[in-house]
């Protein structure tokens, strides 16, 4: 049987290519994909930005699909499942791993990324990356478990209560999965964001976003401390690398920031903002073992992810799927593509 892939052979050159479908190896399943979320690690492989990619690769981290093989000392009884895959991949044993952060593994190995992944219509994965979906959680929902794992982790870093004010930096589809989490998984105090995009603002509203700051003309200092706002929780979801120090100046004492940009430019803090208020700052990469987490969370609809899908297209029209993804930040957040039915 023949099958196609989105494949980046190298940065900047994207093929759809047909070849024959992998049997899984033992300890794998065979997933049957049906739909798969676009990020933006996707678009810097394609790009080439992407530091640890190697090329060719089959793109996509972010997917959904039907288990339709098994492999050796695989329970048949999988066949048929409906799955949402973990792209996390470690060893089980290096120090990380050990101390139950796989998602920071020493031979970490993401799919999509290190190993082909989901913008095909077949993969194959480790057994244990397959969560089984519940038959009343919609493909839509089951696709966007993986975005709403790098809330689940960095909250998990952060552990928000209802003493909390929360600010969060950008209302990307990182921004806004940290904002359904702070407010109805944790019911945070108050949760204020800050974009320079009003239509991404407007979607952090419809997140449960409290207070909404364009930051494009006004300090966020300014703003904050005419509202008398004072965060003792605050998530980067932004990236840029000048935001850590505005942050450790905005905060409360005794506050805590969570970082997850992967920016190689220098940023600058200083030693007093940070001890003389004695802050923590955490970091957050992907996700550890977080599936089951978010996974109970749409069990009992405490998200939504419906509030982030703006576009739909088919495997076929990548291009274009990826070239709005890229260009259109006011009109588009999360953009999912059809890979077979
Ligand atoms: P995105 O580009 O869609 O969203 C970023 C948002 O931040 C945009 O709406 C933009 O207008 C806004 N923004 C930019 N500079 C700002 C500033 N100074 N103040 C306020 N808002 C500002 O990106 P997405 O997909 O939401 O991802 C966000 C970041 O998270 C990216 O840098 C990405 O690399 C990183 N990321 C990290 C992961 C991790 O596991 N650590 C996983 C996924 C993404
Ligand atoms: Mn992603
Ligand atoms: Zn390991």
């Amino acid at each position: 049987m023949k099958i196609k892939s989105v494949v980046i052979k190298e940065p900047g050159q994207l093929v759809i290519d047909e070849h024959e479908v992998a049997q899984p190896l033992a300890g794998e399943v065979r997933v049957k994909v049906q739909l798969a979320g676009i990020c933006g690690s996707d678009v810097h492989i394609y790009r080439g930005h992407n530091p640890f990619a190697k090329y060719p690769r089959v793109i996509g981290h972010e997917f959904f699909g039907v288990i339709d093989a098994v492999g050796e000392g695989v329970s048949a009884d999988k066949l048929g499942k409906r799955v949402s895959v973990d792209p996390v991949i470690s060893c089980g044993h290096c120090y990380p791993c050990q101390i139950g952060r796989p998602n920071v593994c020493k031979e970490l190995t993401v799919l999509g990324v290190h190993r082909d992944g989901g913008f095909s219509e077949s993969t194959c994965v480790p057994a244990g990356n397959a969560h089984e979906i519940a038959d009343h959680i919609t493909d839509e929902m089951a696709v966007m478990i993986e975005p709403f794992t790098i809330a689940a982790n960095i909250c998990e870093q952060l552990k928000p209560t209802s003493l909390d004010t929360a600010l969060v930096y950008g209302a990307g589809p990182m921004g806004l999965t940290t904002i359904q989490a702070l407010k109805n998984v944790y019911q945070v105090k108050q949760v204020i964001v800050a974009d320079r995009i009003p239509e991404r603002l407007a979607m952090a509203k419809a997140c449960g976003a409290d207070v909404l700051i364009d930051n494009t003309h006004q300090p966020l200092k300014d703003t904050l401390s005419a509202q008398g706002i004072l965060p003792t929780l605050i998530i980067d979801a932004a990236c840029h690398p000048s935001i850590l120090d505005e942050a450790t100046r905005l905060i409360s004492p005794a506050g805590r920031i969570g970082i997850m940009g992967f920016s190689s430019e220098p940023c600058t803090i200083t030693q007093q903002a940070i001890t003389s208020k004695e802050l923590t700052i955490f970091s957050s990469r992907l996700n550890s073992n977080k599936f089951p987490l978010v996974i109970s969370w749409l069990n009992n609809q405490k998200i939504n992810p419906d509030a982030l899908i703006t576009h739909k297209f088919s495997i076929n029209e990548v291009e274009t799927a990826l070239a709005v993804f890229e260009k259109d930040q006011k009109n588009c957040c999360k953009v999912l593509l059809e890979i077979s039915k």
